[in-house]
């Protein structure tokens, strides 16, 4: 890639191309329901705050909408959550091909979306390291739309790096990647599309400028993803031919929700901890809760990290409680706060965490095996895992964050995990302390201890 030739104020310059107004377009039935679980799963109510985390608020994926219009015509969406522009890029015979070789459909009046990721941008923050973020960010926003859905009342299918969806990368995404997609069937009336203002733009980007639908990625961005290319044909990050796709429907009946509406509006990291303890069945509770709906989302699906609770405090009175199957329970209460924070990577606002759920795996033999795929497994179940336990968190008024800054040696030393084990990712829990900054947001790697 050579980019010296070219004179540098002439790199500098930026152009408007793709910014010109396209024609509006009145969502149908199906849009509606897509954008109404994007409302609720993505995008959140606070102006400030999405409604799903992400390591340095970056963020890393682009996200589609297939649906059919009242034409019966399927049309292929790409939705920018920022400006909550949802743009047609295709339409036709084309994007059923495309659904008919994921082996996916679109139900009456529902939608598939589609997630995939973009590494670069957290990439562009902190390096390497950036693409665990981005694998662990997407699941986090996954199982988020799939619990959206099923609190708005409809069912859904989960499908995780379906095949044949390769298309919307190529042609329209490049430097990304097929992640993840979600078929979820019509919304009952009232309860999601039709219940409020829609702010959503919707427009035909195919009637202008068309070559300008194809992103144009960066040079930068190009050479992170030339750097993570494991494929012959250079096409894909991921694992060869790990297309995992064992699809999992969710069906409602008449059950509750498995997450209330209420947890998704009031989901937030904390900003730091405050010294104190929160009684250890908020905790027993907040990760049993998230275990148990996991095994029932996802029942025997590939490998699911290993997960261990270190709890700062002495076991008296809490030991010979039930705790979930499927996880380790280590009482650490010597553990001081120098010691967390020099395994958090000197994240000081994180020293009086009360207890740090840990998920960890083999990730040695894990890569050896069919081209790694069973990490990606590992990765998805981590980060979904992690967003149950945030919005079981909200529900009990639990401060949580999801913490990617850390020594996994440390916390294998500390919490005595198999020498084998590395950490894939952390979720702290302990007492709010409000109206701090989130550090992690900051511009520089903070969670990797880089200086501002
Ligand atoms: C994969 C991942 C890693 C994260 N790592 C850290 C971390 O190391 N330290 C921290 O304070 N917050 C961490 N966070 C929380 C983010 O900073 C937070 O999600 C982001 O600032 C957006 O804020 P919100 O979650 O309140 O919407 C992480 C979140 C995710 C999903």
């Amino acid at each position: 890639m050579e980019v010296r030739a070219i004179p540098l104020w002439t790199r500098m310059a930026v152009d408007s191309a793709g910014s010109g107004r396209s024609p509006a377009l009145t969502p149908a039935a199906g849009l509606r329901t897509g954008l109404a679980v994007l409302d609720l799963g993505m995008i959140g109510r606070d102006g400030s705050r999405r409604a799903v985390p992400s390591a340095g608020a970056t963020y890393p994926y682009e996200c589609y909408i297939l649906t059919r219009d009242d034409a019966d015509a399927t049309g292929l969406y790409q939705v920018d959550p920022g400006r909550r522009l949802c743009q047609l890029l295709s339409r036709g015979p084309q994007v059923d091909a495309m659904l008919c070789q994921a082996a996916l459909a679109v139900p009456e009046d529902g939608a598939v979306i589609v997630l995939a990721t973009r590494p670069w941008l957290s990439m562009r923050k902190y390096g390497d390291r950036g693409y665990l973020y981005t694998q662990l960010d997407t699941a986090h926003l996954h199982m988020n739309l799939v619990l959206a859905a099923d609190s708005l009342g409809a069912s859904v299918v989960l499908r995780r790096r379906p095949p044949g969806l390769e298309p919307l990368v190529t042609e329209y995404g490049e430097c990304a990647e097929v992640h993840s997609a979600l078929a979820v069937t019509a919304v009952p009336a009232g309860n999601g599309p039709d219940a409020g203002p829609s702010c959503w733009a919707v427009r035909d980007a195919r009637a202008t400028r068309p070559s300008s639908l194809r992103r144009q990625p960066h040079w930068l961005e190009r050479l992170c993803w030339e750097s993570l290319v494991t494929d012959s044909e250079g096409a894909a990050a991921g694992p060869p031919g790990a297309a995992v796709s064992l699809p999992t429907a969710v069906r409602r009946g008449s059950r509750a929700p498995l997450v209330p509406r209420a947890a998704f509006h009031g989901r937030r990291s904390a900003t730091g901890f405050a010294p104190g303890t929160v009684p250890v069945r908020d905790i027993q509770g907040t990760v049993g809760r998230a275990l148990s709906v996991l095994h029932d989302l996802l029942p025997g699906e590939g490998t699911p990290p290993h997960a261990t609770l270190a709890v700062r405090q002495e076991p008296h009175g809490h030991g010979e409680s039930a705790w979930p199957a499927g996880l380790d329970i280590r009482w650490v209460p010597e553990l001081t706060n120098e010691a967390v924070t020099e395994a958090f990577m000197a994240q000081r606002h994180l020293a009086d965490t009360s207890a740090v759920l840990l998920l960890h795996a083999p990730t040695a033999s894990l890569i050896d095996e069919a081209g790694g795929s069973q990490l990606w497994t590992v990765l998805y179940h981590a980060g979904a895992l992690a967003q149950l336990v945030c919005l079981e968190a909200a529900r009990r008024g639990l401060a949580v964050t999801g913490v990617g800054g850390f020594d996994s040696e440390r916390w294998q030393r500390l919490a005595g995990l198999p020498t084998d084990h590395d950490v894939v990712y952390a979720v702290a829990m302990g007492v709010d302390t409000p109206d701090a900054p989130k550090l992690d947001r900051f511009a520089v790697a903070y969670a990797q201890n880089e200086r501002s």
